[in-house]
């Protein structure tokens, strides 16, 4: 009898479409699993994600999974970044991301997750960028991703996590960036992160944390950013240690409850931006600061004694806050007489609500230099009425209202007129070049300046260079300042004018464009500090790009394997029923056919590749197709192996390790890449003949004879030389048999239902759609009757 327990699957021939597969390059089975179990638990209003079924996502590119460009060692392709930005999606991130061990960039950012931070996230020892800021994720920062040494940049900003800063995340021993402002992390900042030797920006504002700041911190060599705003350290001071950063350019302690007084800074020499306002810092202002002072904002504290004289020497001075402390002495003319007028354009000086009691040398204010004195007894001196017009009580810091930069063209309107999506290029060298931007959502996280205005030419250089891009392909649509300070733009990115000029981009310079941004490779820079990519979204004439590395379609690669898969799979074929033909297997099937099934040795026939129950799975979607009972199970098998001709696929093999299945070989071999129709009359009347014959055989010759029922183009399958067999038993009956005296039964014994393993609806499709044949269907036996 049948034995049919836990088998490895082994099949008799090997089925052409896990060939096809091998050949083709897959995605790692364990890892498709994976990418299912993400998408259920993500809700995606927009369906966003409604490819993530098609086939396999390396060789299908599904939205967002980007993969390795060649196999591993496994034979198998694998998920390198998951980049699903922007993309409305709500419900959790699965545990089982932890499983995607080649993993380097995983980029939720600006979605609506909720839940926590599964812990296995630390399994992922490849990451490199872990992107989850701009979501509702709560719970605390699990421990284990002090796991991920390779990891660069940790972003969880504006979310709602809670609990403290693991200790264990001083053992991210690569880690450049952390972001983690905007939660309500709380506690104590672990001592144990000046371990972190390569950190960069250290961002943690906008948190609930306490206790005291680490002395030890100053340890970082390559500090730059510090910004620790809105958190509640009561009691500490600021480490005088802190004057060890050398390589610090921006201190950020605004409303921290510091205590103390404010350490020697002199030794950072590049230091740009120092806001300690809105603590409850006392003592003097450090007589010297680093050259290069951006920024000083240094208000609401108690801070007493005079302005230092050497802030005469800040050249390059944007802003300096000093209101509502305990200053007085005189202030020093100097400040704004020796501005650098060419490189910094603006400043503001808002000294309100002290003590000051004098100017020293000649008032004499330039352009764009403000200056606020109101509260300070300097205003109520009787000579000093050309004072009056700064002695107003008006609020200070007036960054929120920089201008926005306006384009403006002296082009014809009419001459750019393809569509909105088209305009002139504001700094085209080609006079009224009109092109069509990729517009970008941009913003600076934590820059250094106070002003924008001055700085823009600079920016724009950064950001083309980083892109390589010409200058004049850059063009700030509109900037303006967030709470933070974050500065939010919206930049437009337009093509190349010059003599071979198209007025777009192509996809694949589309392509290289949003990888810069999405994978941070922007060189570092102290002065803009890091960035937010927003969005960038694809609208008009890029409306249906997309940014996977190869686009979209099926690659050539994937598609000349595809064909020499089918190929290699026709001569597996044909060479495998020659060997089953030789062994006389189609004779005495009655005898025989059980017992190959039965026999272990038979099954291990050399050349054919045994297949596992997951390969299955993967390459049935899953069984997504009827199970039927074991009785049927067997009897099925028993009605197959019996079937053996020329015009009839053939039983490949079966598997009983946790579903049942029967394995039909599948015979392709029109190759018709663009899916025409291009049979001759002569080849089409040998089509229908063969399949005559094989339906006629069922009827006639088959032990016992068999009705097909579903006769129909798609059931009609090509071999190599056009050979027409016929497939899908499915809906097949057997037909009614004489017994040993001649005379018919009582009931017809045995039903057969649908052949259980089918080709998943989207490979079934690509195959037709590439090899099979078209035309009407035949759903009726009898409209062969014709040709017999
Ligand atoms: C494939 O990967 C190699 C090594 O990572 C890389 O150098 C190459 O540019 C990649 N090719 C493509 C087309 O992405
Ligand atoms: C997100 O959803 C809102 C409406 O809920 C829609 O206006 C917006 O276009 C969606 N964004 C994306 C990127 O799909
Ligand atoms: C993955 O992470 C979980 C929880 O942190 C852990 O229990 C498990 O052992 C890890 N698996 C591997 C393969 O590292
Ligand atoms: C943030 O999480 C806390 C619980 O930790 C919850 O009470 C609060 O409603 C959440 N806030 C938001 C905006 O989701
Ligand atoms: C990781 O950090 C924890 C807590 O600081 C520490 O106990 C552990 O030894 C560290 N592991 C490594 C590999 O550095
Ligand atoms: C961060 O939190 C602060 C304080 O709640 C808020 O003013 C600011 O807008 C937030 N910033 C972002 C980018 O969410
Ligand atoms: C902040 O932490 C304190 C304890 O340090 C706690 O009492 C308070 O509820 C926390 N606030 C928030 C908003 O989490
Ligand atoms: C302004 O800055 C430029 C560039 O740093 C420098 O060459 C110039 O001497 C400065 N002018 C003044 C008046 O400091
Ligand atoms: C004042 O600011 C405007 C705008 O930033 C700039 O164009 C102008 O040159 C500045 N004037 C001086 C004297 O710096
Ligand atoms: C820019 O345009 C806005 C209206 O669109 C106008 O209010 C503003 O004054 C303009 N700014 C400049 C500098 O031209
Ligand atoms: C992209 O970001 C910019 C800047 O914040 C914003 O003005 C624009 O509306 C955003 N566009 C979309 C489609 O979200
Ligand atoms: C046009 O500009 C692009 C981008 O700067 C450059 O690669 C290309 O060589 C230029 N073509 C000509 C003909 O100048």
């Amino acid at each position: 009898m049948l034995q049919l327990r836990t088998c490895e699957c082994v099949f008799v021939l090997s089925y052409c479409y896990l060939a096809l597969l091998t050949v083709a390059q897959v995605t790692s089975p364990s890892e498709v699993n994976v990418l299912l179990a993400v998408k259920n638990n993500l809700i995606d209003p927009m369906k966003h994600l409604s490819d993530w079924n098609k086939g396999d996502p390396c060789a299908f590119k599904w939205t967002g999974v980007f993969c390795s460009n060649s196999t591993g060692t496994d034979d198998y392709l694998h998920v390198e970044e998951l980049q699903l930005m922007n993309m409305n999606l709500s419900g959790s991130l699965a545990p089982e991301l932890g499983q995607l061990s080649h993993l380097k960039i995983l980029d939720f950012t600006w979605n609506k997750l909720t839940g926590s931070i599964p812990r296995e996230i630390g399994n992922l020892s490849s990451l490199k960028l872990l992107l989850l800021n701009g979501n509702k994720l709560s719970g605390s920062l699990p421990d284990e991703l002090g796991y991920l040494s390779k990891l660069d940049r940790l972003q969880v900003d504006q979310n709602n996590i809670s609990g403290p800063l693991p200790k264990s995340f001083a053992n991210m021993s690569s880690i450049r960036h952390l972001h983690l402002n905007n939660n309500s992390i709380s506690g104590q900042i672990p001592p144990e992160l000046h371990k972190l030797s390569a950190l960069f920006h250290l961002l943690l504002d906008n948190n609930n944390l306490s206790g005291y700041l680490p002395p030890e911190l100053s340890k970082l060599p390559e500090m730059r950013i510090i910004q620790l705003d809105n958190n509640n350290f009561s009691g500490s001071g600021i480490p005088a240690t802190y004057s060890n950063l050398s390589r610090l350019a921006k201190l950020s302690l605004r409303n921290c409850s510091l205590h103390g007084s404010i350490p020697d800074l002199s030794s950072i020499r590049k230091l740009y931006y120092l806001d300690l306002s809105k603590n409850n810092l006392d003592g003097s202002i450090p007589s010297k600061l680093s050259d290069s002072m951006r920024t000083i904002d240094l208000s609401e504290n108690h801070l007493s004694g005079p302005i230092p004289g050497s802030f005469s020497n800040l050249h390059f001075l944007q802003r300096l806050s000093l209101e509502s402390n305990q200053l007085n002495g005189s202030v020093p003319a100097e400040i704004w007489q020796k501005m650098n007028s060419t490189k910094s354009a603006r400043l503001t000086i808002d000294l309100r609500n002290n003590s000051l009691s004098s100017i020293s040398g000649a008032l004499n204010l330039p352009d764009n230099v403000t200056l606020r004195l109101g509260g300070n007894p300097i205003c109520k001196s009787a000579n000093t009425a050309n004072l009056m017009q700064f002695c107003g009580s008006e609020a200070g810091g007036d960054w929120t209202t920089e201008r926005s930069m306006n384009s403006t063209t002296t082009c014809p309107v009419q001459a750019c007129p393809i569509d909105n999506f088209y305009e002139y290029v504001p700094a085209s060298p080609l006079p009224c070049f009109c092109a069509s931007p990729l517009k970008v959502g941009y913003r600076l996280k934590s820059p250094s300046f106070s002003y924008f205005d001055p700085y823009a030419p600079q920016f724009e250089l950064y950001v083309t260079s980083s892109l390589n891009l010409n200058p004049y392909q850059l063009a700030i649509d509109s900037f303006f300042w967030e709470e933070g300070p974050r500065l939010r733009m919206y930049l437009k990115l337009f093509p190349p004018a010059n003599t071979t000029h198209s007025n777009t981009f192509n996809e694949s310079e589309v392509r290289r464009i949003r990888g810069i941004f999405t994978s941070w490779q922007f060189p570092g820079d102290n002065f803009f500090g890091p960035y937010e990519l927003l969005n960038f979204t694809l609208v008009g004439p890029y409306a249906g790009m997309h940014f996977d590395p190869k686009g979209k379609s099926i690659s050539k690669g994937v598609l000349v394997a595809i064909i020499l898969g089918a190929i290699a799979c026709a001569i597996a074929i044909s060479s495998v029923l020659t060997l089953l033909i030789a062994g006389r297997f189609a004779r005495n099937h009655r005898k025989l056919s059980s017992r190959h099934l039965t026999s272990k040795a038979f099954m291990k026939i050399d050349g054919v590749k045994g297949f596992t129950f997951k390969e299955l799975a993967l390459a049935t979607d899953n069984f997504n197709s009827s199970t039927q009972g074991q009785k049927e199970f067997l009897t099925e098998i028993k009605l197959l192996s019996r079937l053996h001709h020329r015009n009839l696929v053939s039983l490949v093999g079966y598997c009983d390790e946790e579903e049942q299945g029967l394995i039909m070989d599948h015979h392709i071999s029109q190759m018709d890449y663009k899916g025409k129709g291009t049979l001759n009359f002569g080849s089409r009347l040998s089509i229908a003949l063969g399949s005559a014959k094989g339906i006629l055989y069922l009827h006639t010759e088959a032990q016992p004879p068999v009705f097909h029922r579903d006769i129909k183009a798609t059931n009609i399958l090509l071999d190599s030389k056009l050979n027409a067999k016929v497939a899908d038993f499915g809906l097949s009956r057997l037909a009614p048999v004489l017994d040993d005296e001649g005379n018919l039964p009582n009931h017809v014994s045995t039903v057969v239902r649908g052949t259980p393993v089918s080709l998943t609806p989207y490979y079934a499709y690509i195959l037709r759609k590439t090899y099979g044949i078209r035309g009407k269907s035949m759903h009726d036996d009898s409209e062969f009757a014709s040709y017999y």
